[in-house]
């Protein structure tokens, strides 16, 4: 039985955060070459570096569409809405256990494929074959037709020009990605670059109780992206939830300086660690303490035997939290020692709002005790991004003013350059290709 601490972290428990090496300041934003000038802000709402973003990043990376617990047997499927992109992507477990993604359009007139009650909602299930609600052409698992209703009607049908119009798809570590363009200039393995792919050996696979959030949030999708990429708000945003001195010392006491940061061409990644890697370490939070759990997870977790050389890049001690983000809209969070993991998905909507989207993989809980455990992780990892979401609700609101003209990033917040940096070159290289 868990007894309930009311108390906060002693000194030396809060000062285990800041015990990590970590270099002079300036030196991460030097040695990445990224410039120390204020950065352009422009890019979260200007409309029309909006227009140029979807077609310049979006439709010219490999983005993530699932995981593959989300197709666990031949002839599961699920969709992906994009209607940021005017699209939907249908992802099938072929019978050779391929799996191949297609737009969700019929070929006969362009009906929408694979949806349930609502056609703009996901859909998810198991079949042996696709099949039009409209005039009931079916396709098999494939894309290629397999049945058209009263077929000798037709005229010089060609199984060819009516089999489903396919895209580009690839997985990794379990999870699956999509390319739009008509030929990707690099496979998902060049994409990723060696350093990202290294981390396919830690044990996804053994997580598959899911738990999946998701929410319309009033900010560029830019904005929620860099608020999960450095600590530097963290005393000030969430100081009743993590900071496990300021309930008794005050929000400044406890500056949650990352030790490490790596970046992997438009990849990036953050280590952390502290009290919160470390077992038997007490939230300021009374449920968190009931339960065994928090915002890092259960205390308890289960043995998932070797993680791998991908993982930690830095191998410091007290490993707390793997951040991967990866180019341009997908972070990986593992808890090193706690063993399970997170995605953030940010799909925009518009130039300053989009949609997140959260989902949390656990080892499948083997007792009532574990699941709500489990589920103290996930309502605390809420309540976190509930916090986060606000404030760049107002950042959204303030920035549109064009009073001020750029970021003002330091060192800890490296990595929110980074990101930025590579999005506008990328649609600066754009709009030299059309002489924009
Ligand atoms: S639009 Fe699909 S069968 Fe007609
Ligand atoms: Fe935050």
């Amino acid at each position: 039985m868990t007894t309930i601490d009311f108390s906060a972290l002693t000194e030396a428990e809060a000062a285990g955060i800041q015990n990590f090496p970590k270099p002079a300041p300036g030196t991460w934003t030097e040695a990445f070459g990224l410039g120390k000038g204020p950065v352009p802000l422009d890019d979260c709402y200007d409309p029309d570096f909006y227009e140029d973003e979807k077609e310049a990043v979006f439709r010219r990376s490999w983005l993530f569409g699932g995981r593959m617990q989300q197709l666990p047997r031949k002839g599961t499927y699920f969709t992906k809405e994009l209607p940021f992109l005017n699209l939907s992507v249908l992802f099938v477990r072929g019978m050779d256990d391929t799996v191949r993604a297609f737009h969700n359009v019929c070929t006969h007139r362009g009906n929408k494929l694979m949806w349930d009650d609502y056609p703009g909602q996901e859909s998810s299930g198991a079949c042996r074959q696709m099949a039009c609600k409209y005039h009931g052409w079916r396709f098999d698992l494939e894309g290629e037709i397999s049945y058209v209703h009263n077929a000798p009607e037709f005229f010089d049908l060609t199984a060819e020009d009516i089999a489903l119009k396919k895209i580009h798809c690839e997985v990794w570590a379990g999870f699956i990605f999509f390319n739009l363009e008509e030929t990707p200039r690099a496979t998902l393995r060049e994409f990723l670059g060696e350093d990202v792919w290294k981390m396919e050996t830690y044990p996804f696979e053994k997580m598959t109780q899911r738990y999946v959030i998701e929410s319309p949030v009033n900010s560029n999708w830019k904005l929620l992206m860099d608020a999960f990429q450095e600590l530097y708000h963290v005393p000030y945003v969430h100081s009743k939830m993590n900071n496990p001195s300021g309930l008794a010392t005050g929000t400044d006491k406890v500056p949650f300086m990352m030790p490490k940061f790596h970046v992997f061409g438009k990849h990036r990644q953050y280590t952390s660690g502290g009290p919160h890697a470390n077992f038997g370490v007490r939230s300021p939070r009374p449920l968190d303490n009931f339960f065994g759990s928090a915002f890092y997870g259960p205390e308890s977790p289960p043995d998932i035997g070797p993680v791998g050389d991908g993982v930690n890049p830095s191998k410091i001690d007290g490993w707390g939290l793997d951040s991967w983000q990866l180019y341009p809209n997908l972070d990986i969070l593992i808890w090193g020692r706690r063993n399970w993991y997170l995605t953030y998905e940010y799909w925009p909507t518009s130039a300053d709002t989009h949609h997140f989207i959260w989902n949390l993989w656990f080892v499948p809980p083997t007792n009532a005790r574990e699941r709500l455990a489990q589920e103290q992780t996930v309502l605390s990892v809420r309540e976190f991004a509930i916090q986060d979401a606000g404030a760049v609700n107002a950042m959204q609101v303030a920035l549109k003013s064009g009073a001020v003209k750029g970021f003002q990033f330091c060192d800890q917040e490296v990595l929110a350059r980074h990101l930025h940096h590579h999005i506008q070159n990328d649609v600066a290289e754009y709009r030299r290709e059309l002489g924009k």
